[in-house]
């Protein structure tokens, strides 16, 4: 990964700003066949579907739904482009307090990530995780909860969406979950 300033939902999980990664520069001039572009909504259900696969989970499916709620707090966080606790989820929630959707939330400087990059970014929390024991080993101020999330076996639908910051530059990201995972006292799969 980019040591980029990446955010993440569950805790905002920060790592030190570092300098701007290099972009692939080649790619003008190599050649004038530009291969097809994945759309941002199937680069997420992708990535989110090779890291289920990884651990045997069944793959989600994609929920427009779901799509348009990560849209709608998506375009919220890019005006002022930081992450911000999720107030809307309890609001929602079915009156006993519990929420309706998981959300996974992204933020990073530098550049415009897509939305393969930023599945990748939670899905690369597998490597913190210990399935077996159930516990995350991640480094302070970082938590596995979107990785869990990401691989949450009772979870079956998927909605998300990327926005570019007002400043043209900077990306943030949300992705919004159903059922919701990181149930506490469950194992993720
Ligand atoms: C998409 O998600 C919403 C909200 O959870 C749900 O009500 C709806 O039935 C889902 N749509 C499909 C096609 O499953």
């Amino acid at each position: 990964m980019s040591p980029l300033l990446y955010c993440c939902l569950v805790a905002v999980l920060c790592l030190p700003r570092a300098s701007a990664s290099p972009v692939a520069a080649a790619s003008i001039s190599v050649s004038t066949v530009q291969p097809p572009v994945e759309p941002t909504p199937v680069q997420f259900l992708r990535v989110h579907n090779e890291a289920r696969a990884a651990v045997g989970v069944p793959p989600l499916s994609w929920n427009g739904t779901l799509q348009l709620d990560a849209a709608r707090y998506a375009g919220e966080l890019r005006t002022d482009c930081s992450l911000r606790p999720p107030p809307p989820l309890a609001a929602r929630g079915t009156g006993d307090g519990a929420p309706v959707y998981g959300r996974n939330l992204f933020k990073a400087y530098g550049r415009r990530h897509t939305g393969a990059e930023v599945a990748a970014f939670w899905a690369d929390g597998r490597r913190w995780y210990d399935r077996d024991a159930g516990r995350c080993a991640a480094p302070p101020g970082l938590t596995c909860g979107a990785y869990t999330q990401v691989v949450w076996r009772a979870t079956t639908q998927l909605g998300c969406a990327r926005r570019t910051c007002r400043n043209g530059v900077d990306t943030v990201a949300v992705c919004d979950y159903y059922p919701p995972g990181n149930i506490v006292g469950q194992r993720p799969y």
